[in-house]
């Protein structure tokens, strides 16, 4: 049986996300803010944070999969690319989490396409002993060494997003 080390409390993970949309909020007062959530794992996150944010603001959804499906550094395709127009606007990609970075910066390349006026990322975990690729997660509301954890969105071959906390998950 896998077993799951509590490591973040739903009321910390209450309490970032307010922080983290009071800044939000401030940043992108006179801006025009559409956030992008990355599908599937930030679509728990994406929701809490966008009702903390006081601001209007337009929400879409971007969903990538590796190529060859087992690492992050080769191909991707697009699942599920943008609806909204998105040129000259204020972009912030949500993440659930930012490992070696390969899939973000690719899903910012490809949004930069786009001519959006700026690209921000928020990730609710950085996590950073695996990075490859230099990426400047500007918001973020939990940082990580290492480990493999679960919960809130985050998911382990598709199951415990559900689960409000988060935990370490050992196999
Ligand atoms: P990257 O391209 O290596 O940065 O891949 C990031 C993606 O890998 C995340 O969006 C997650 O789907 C997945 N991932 C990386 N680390 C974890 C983890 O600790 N738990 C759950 N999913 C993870
Ligand atoms: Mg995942």
């Amino acid at each position: 049986m896998p077993e799951f080390i509590p490591l973040i409390s739903e009321e910390e993970i209450n309490t970032r996300v307010q922080e983290t949309g009071e800044q939000i909020t401030k940043d992108y007062k006179d801006l025009d803010l559409v956030m992008i959530g990355v599908l599937k794992g930030s679509f728990i996150f994406l929701a809490d944070l966008s009702r903390k944010i006081s601001i209007d603001h337009e929400i879409d959804l971007i969903g990538a999969s590796s190529y060859d499906g087992t690492s992050s550094s080769g191909q991707i395709v697009f699942t599920k690319k943008p609806d909204l127009e998105l040129k000259g606007r204020d972009i912030l990609l949500v993440e659930d989490i930012v490992d070696t970075g390969n899939t973000l910066l690719k899903i910012v390349d490809f949004i930069q396409l786009l001519n959006p006026r700026s690209i921000k990322i928020c990730s609710l975990i950085d996590k950073h002993e695996r990075r490859e690729v230099e990426i400047n997660v500007t918001y973020s509301c939990f940082s990580l060494e290492k480990g493999f954890i679960v919960g809130y969105g985050l998911d382990y071959n598709e199951k415990y997003r559900n689960l409000p906390a988060i935990y370490d998950l050992k196999l």
